[in-house]
């Protein structure tokens, strides 16, 4: 057994801090207040080779495995989660989904230039009656007469990018007597007719990821969109969010060691009754506590990202390890920002500061791909048996 990262993965992890503090960071609290979406900083991403990070190379990607994803989605989001929530939807709940189940064609056509950075990739599951439920999706695909192509028609909500994404993969009822094995994936061009942008949701944290609802009337999706065989859809879903809840999981990490570092820093600095803050065993209690959760959250999540290729390779799930990592982590980004805001007082209540913003940030772990009820209910149906 081996801790230390490889001379590879440090170096990956360094451009990643090095371009996320000098770009990400300082605009961090402008795209916040305004929640304009990050275009400029998005396309410097690109350009390193973070919007396709388990890309192949042959499909404009960098090529790198699951723990170099995981080591740039906790640094991205220590500088902004809404950045790194941009990111990880295009890399691992747009591209993983086409690169594990897409032909051939379908790689170069959609991958590519998604991975590049040219355009944004997107994934929409959600509908508005249908969260956790995913199997209950109501989006219709019908297959034409002529077997060319399917009409689709359908709402679906919290699209992540859903406004300035080029490409979607769609997941759309093609027998609705079935339920989960009724499903079918579609990628769709959002400059086609038939797409059309809803309202954007006014959110909590998160603010600049162009969280919106989209809505498909009468799309016409050519056969060849259609990703994977028809009746799939749900297991490509499922199999999607194993890949992306590591990236969750990460992206925890990152606001939790954001919120601690400045904790630290002035647990050391600020001074009361003569001391500084820090000398209190009651802010020594608080630090412990944060340092172990952030260092235990930070392990689980690199596990989950190690194991990915091992499973695949034994031809096994790694449901567990990503719902473990995630679950834990985005509790653990939950405590260690409250902490965070606590040790600081007045100032973590502050905008003037970002721990308000990590606190805010932290909660959308616990909800999105997949809330913590729903990775409980996972992790303990696959070690149970049981339904
Ligand atoms: N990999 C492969 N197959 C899987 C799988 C996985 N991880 N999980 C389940 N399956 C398969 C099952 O084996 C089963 O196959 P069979 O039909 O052959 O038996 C099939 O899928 C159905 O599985 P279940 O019976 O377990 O399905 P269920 O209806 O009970 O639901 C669930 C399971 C775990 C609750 C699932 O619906 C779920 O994960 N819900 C949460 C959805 C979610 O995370 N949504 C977030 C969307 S993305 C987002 O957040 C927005 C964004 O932009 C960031």
């Amino acid at each position: 057994m081996d801790f230390a990262l490889t001379e590879e993965q440090e170096m990956i992890r360094d451009a990643a801090r090095e371009f996320a503090q000098k770009e990400i960071a300082p605009v961090a609290a402008h795209h916040d207040e305004t929640g304009e979406f990050p275009s400029e900083t998005i396309a410097m991403a690109g350009q390193l080779g973070f919007m396709g990070i388990e890309v192949p190379e042959e499909y404009g990607g960098a090529g790198l495995d699951a723990v170099g994803y995981a080591l740039v989605m906790e640094e991205i989001s220590a500088a902004d989660a809404a950045h790194s929530t941009i990111v990880s939807v295009n890399n691992s709940l747009y591209s993983s989904g086409i690169l594990d189940n897409g032909s051939e064609e379908q790689k170069h056509k959609y991958v590519t230039p998604v991975a590049t950075g040219e355009v944004v990739g997107a994934y929409a599951l959600t509908e508005p009656q249908s969260g956790s439920d995913a199997g209950n999706i109501r989006t219709r695909a019908v297959l034409a007469a002529d077997g060319s192509h399917y009409v689709i028609n359908g709402k679906k909500s919290w699209i992540t990018s859903g406004s300035v994404a080029r490409f979607i993969v769609v997941f759309a009822k093609t027998d609705p007597e079935q339920e989960s094995r009724g499903v079918s994936a579609f990628i769709i061009d959002t400059e086609r007719d038939g797409f059309a942008c809803g309202k954007t949701e006014p959110k909590l944290g998160i603010r600049a990821s162009a969280t919106c609802e989209i809505e498909l009337d009468g799309y016409r999706c050519p056969v060849e969109d259609r990703l994977g065989p028809e009746g799939a859809g749900f297991k490509i879903a499922m199999g999607v969010l194993d890949a992306g809840r590591i990236g969750i999981a990460a992206q925890a990490v990152g606001i939790a060691r954001a919120a601690y570092e400045a904790s630290l820093d002035y647990a050391r600095e600020r001074k009361a009754f003569g001391e500084p803050i820090g000398s209190f065993q009651m802010i020594q209690a608080k630090i412990a506590d944060m340092k172990t959760r952030l260092e235990a959250a930070r392990l689980l999540t690199l596990r989950a990202a190690w194991n990915k290729n091992r499973a695949k390779a034994a031809g096994l799930r790694n449901t567990t390890e990503a719902c473990c990592a995630k679950l834990f982590a985005s509790e653990a980004a939950m405590f260690i920002t409250h902490q965070a805001v606590q040790i600081h007082g007045g100032m973590g209540y502050s905008r003037e500061l970002p721990l308000e913003r990590y606190f805010r940030d932290a909660k959308i772990t616990e909800i999105y791909e997949g809330t913590s009820e729903i990775q409980r209910m996972v992790i303990a149906r696959q070690e149970t048996g049981l339904r």
